[in-house]
């Protein structure tokens, strides 16, 4: 078990990539508190981690509800005593149509769900990982936040997933000296509830499967292995120098630059992207901030000195 006495707040913990990870975490053996509005979408959950031995409770709320985001945070350290891993997934509608016919109700909401909560619970929770020495942030946004995919015209989805991949990398670069960090996995298509009312037509789902280089959309088992390997691997634990990675999701490359950054103390810190082609074509897009042996300091430039 490589999660053994992790406490993990998973949103949307109640169906799809969420019931995964929750399921996955739990597994490994760690604590997990379940969030979302249906409560017994959570006490499903809930149940069936519990059947197998694991530890699971839920909050129910809505992360649109900042008194919810509080409550599920608060009980989540009541019940179980602290928080490692917050997974930000919840979000279940977006609208797809042209810009010019997209209302201001269906642009705020959108913002609100997928892009302010992910804001209000990373807000929420950084205290408690802060006063334990660290913890893990995991996103879960979607290579529709890194690329404009033609015939997907979800331009408020994109935009608000955009900006919860550079969320990532703040929170990331910013905490990274208190021991937090913070992940992105940008996933293709996956299979979930979620899309069912997309795929449920054959013609559609045979379009969305061809989209893949695989053949067929990604499961959300896929994606909770990724949250796992980010919290488990240990090569990820450090806190010295960062570089954000992007690995790549059920064959949908998606391709970026590295960046150096200098930091307070005028050593370089990595937080660039870049583009691994992996071997395991099933593997989901990646962005991590990965950490390894800070490099060198470069010598002092001397100076010319005037005759
Ligand atoms: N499936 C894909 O192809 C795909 C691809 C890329 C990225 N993603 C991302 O993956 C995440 C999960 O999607 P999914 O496909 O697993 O969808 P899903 O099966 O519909 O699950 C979404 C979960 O989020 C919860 N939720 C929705 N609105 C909420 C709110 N306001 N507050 C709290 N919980 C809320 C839902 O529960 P309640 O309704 O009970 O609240 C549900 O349990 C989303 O962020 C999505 O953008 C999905």
């Amino acid at each position: 078990m490589r999660l053994q006495n992790r406490v993990a707040l998973v949103t949307g913990g109640g169906s799809g990539i969420g019931e995964a990870i929750a399921k996955a975490f739990a597994r490994e053996g760690a604590s997990v508190t379940v969030t979302g509005r249906r409560k017994d979408a959570l006490d499903h959950v809930v149940a069936a981690i519990e059947r197998t031995g694991g530890r699971a409770s839920s909050a129910p709320g809505s992360v649109t509800i900042e008194a919810d985001v509080r409550r599920a945070v608060e009980a989540t350290v009541r019940a179980f005593g602290r928080i490692d891993v917050l997974i930000n997934n919840a979000g279940n509608l977006f609208h797809a149509g042209p810009l010019h016919e997209t209302s201001d109700q269906v642009w705020d909401e959108t913002m609100d769900l997928f892009l302010k909560g992910v804001f209000r619970f990373t807000r929420a929770v950084i205290p408690q990982m802060i006063k334990q020495g660290g913890g893990s942030i995991i996103n879960i946004s979607t290579v529709a936040g890194i690329k404009a995919i033609p015939g997907f015209p979800a331009h408020a989805y994109a935009a608000a997933k955009a900006g919860v991949n550079m969320l990532t990398k703040t929170v990331a670069i910013q905490y990274a000296r208190q021991g937090i960090r913070c992940n992105a996995i940008c996933p293709a298509g996956v299979d979930t509830p979620g899309v069912a009312a997309l795929t449920a037509d054959p013609t559609m789902r045979a379009g969305f499967d061809a989209m893949h280089p695989i053949g067929r959309m990604g499961t959300p088992d896929e994606i909770a292995h990724a949250a796992v390997y980010f919290v488990a691997q240990p090569a990820l634990r450090g806190k010295e120098v960062m570089d954000m990675q992007c690995v790549r999701c059920n064959g949908l490359m998606v391709v970026d630059q590295f960046a150096d950054l200098a930091d307070d103390s005028g050593q370089l810190m990595f937080a660039g992207w870049r583009c691994l082609v992996c071997g395991n074509i099933s593997d989901p897009v990646i962005m991590a901030n990965r950490h390894s042996p800070p490099r060198p300091q470069k010598p002092a430039r001397k100076r010319a000195v005037a005759a």
